[in-house]
């Protein structure tokens, strides 16, 4: 019996592969049914921690947990074949040591099944991204704004729009590529420092809010399907789903109190009953 699946996953190596190729088509989901949508069309699908805010409706990614991730993560795993499936490591998980980082991110990979992790920082990060990809895990950084540092920088300001800020932005995601990353997501940095960024580094920057010169995208997919009620300016809605799921309830509520749904076409009819065929009598002389 073979254990081979029909279709091969793409792997870390397979997008590090594609630096100034092909670009690279990433989106979030958190759900196995979302999954099988994006999977489809999508090279990486990565469950961030950003659920805590879109699914959860919490203010800040900060309160995020392991076990959050592990739980859509593992589910995210069930509904795709092809992506690469990257899960965010939380806040708090990773930056007491890169002992603490390797435990957490084993937890990942093992319950999920996922192919690789994301942690959030660049220098301050170097030296766990390598001690992780050296025991096997493959990282993906994250620089540029990095949301779960929420309560140091303030707010979710774009970065490097001053010149005199790039110094620091480069020097992270040169950081994160020497240390072993396969791939670096340059979040919400002025567009010239995003190109320079991606010429400058070997590995894939995948940008959201960085510039359409990085090596791929990335969004969340609530924001761009038009679902989320705020978004930044970096996302382009590419639709607006959440009038038309509100239309949708209000027809179900009025139908409801209509008594008009269920229809007949949506209710189990009793079966015909069955008619027994009686064996036919011996015929014989009647009584009568
Ligand atoms: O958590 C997330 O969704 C992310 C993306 C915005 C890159 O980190």
């Amino acid at each position: 019996m073979s254990t081979q699946n029909e279709t091969r996953r793409l792997t870390a190596p397979d997008i590090r592969s594609r630096k100034g190729g092909e670009p690279i088509v990433c989106l979030t989901s958190y759900h196995a049914h979302t999954a099988r949508m994006v999977d489809a069309y999508c090279d990486v699908i990565l469950v961030g921690d950003s659920l805590g805010m879109v699914m959860h409706g919490l203010e800040t990614t900060v309160p995020v947990t392991l076990d959050m991730m592990i739980l859509q993560g593992h589910a995210v795993m069930r509904g795709s074949k092809r992506a690469l499936v990257v899960v965010d490591m939380p806040f708090g998980s990773y930056e007491a040591s890169k002992e603490q980082a390797f435990g957490s991110a084993a937890r990942v990979m093992k319950e999920t099944g996922c192919g690789a992790i994301k942690i959030e920082g660049g220098r301050r990060m170097q030296e766990t991204i390598a001690f992780l990809v050296e025991r096997g895990v493959p990282v993906m950084g994250h620089v540029g704004l990095t949301p779960q540092a929420i309560n140091t920088i303030g707010s979710f300001r774009a970065q490097g729009r001053d010149e005199g800020d790039w110094p620091p932005i480069e020097a992270d995601a040169r950081a994160v590529a020497d240390a072993g990353a396969f791939a670096v997501v340059l979040e919400a940095i002025a567009e010239p420092l995003g190109r320079r960024i991606t010429a400058q580094v070997p590995i894939p920057t995948i940008g959201i809010g960085a510039s359409a010169a990085c090596d791929g995208q990335i969004l969340v997919l609530e924001d761009m399907l038009g679902l989320s009620p705020r978004v930044p300016k970096f996302v382009k809605r590419f639709s607006e789903l959440g009038p038309s799921i509100e239309q949708a309830v209000q027809n179900y509520a009025q139908e409801v109190r209509a008594r008009t749904f269920p229809s007949a076409d949506h209710v189990y009819a009793m079966r015909k009953p069955t008619v027994t065929k009686l064996p036919e009598r011996a015929k014989g002389p009647s009584r009568a």
